[in-house]
């Protein structure tokens, strides 16, 4: 599994605009394979552990507000060199500093409202999936 899975969100903003399906046609279209999906609601205590490592940014309190906004759609996706070919794919955290073609170029508002979450190891991504799906949720 090292290297082949990465975990991804579409985040409330890009749901709220209704691009949930063309951010995963995008991904599709990038040659990730669906290996588990749903859509769902982080909780204000789901979203605060979900990003604890950014506990001590000034960005955080915003980041577990937004984020347990209104629903997401959370997904397991398959490739190779998954996590860094996602990163690529959705582009800078900041959109207007995101390459042209990119999910976050096309989709995202604002650097706090990106509309999508990318792995950003191969040991994160396996907490992420730990944390959002059961080993029977995965195919
Ligand atoms: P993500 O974890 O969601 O894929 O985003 P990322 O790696 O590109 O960026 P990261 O540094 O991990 O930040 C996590 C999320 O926090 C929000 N943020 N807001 N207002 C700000 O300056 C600011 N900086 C970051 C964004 O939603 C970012 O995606
Ligand atoms: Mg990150």
């Amino acid at each position: 599994m090292a290297n082949n899975r990465t975990f991804t969100m579409v985040k409330p903003d890009a749901v709220a605009a209704n691009n949930e399906g063309n951010i995963l046609g995008d991904i599709s279209k990038a040659g990730f394979r669906i290996v588990a999906m749903k859509k769902t609601q982080l909780t204000v205590a789901d979203a605060k552990k979900f990003y604890e490592i950014h506990a001590e940014r000034p960005f955080y309190g915003e980041l577990v507000e937004f984020m347990s906004s209104g629903p997401i759609v959370a997904a397991v996706l398959e490739k190779d060199n998954a996590v860094e070919d996602f990163r690529k794919l959705i582009g800078a955290t900041n959109p207007a500093e995101a390459a042209e073609g990119t999910i976050r170029a096309k989709y995202a508002k604002s650097i706090g409202e990106n509309a999508v979450h990318g792995s950003d190891s191969d040991e994160n991504a396996a907490i992420e999936i730990a944390f959002h799906f059961s080993g029977r949720e995965l195919f």
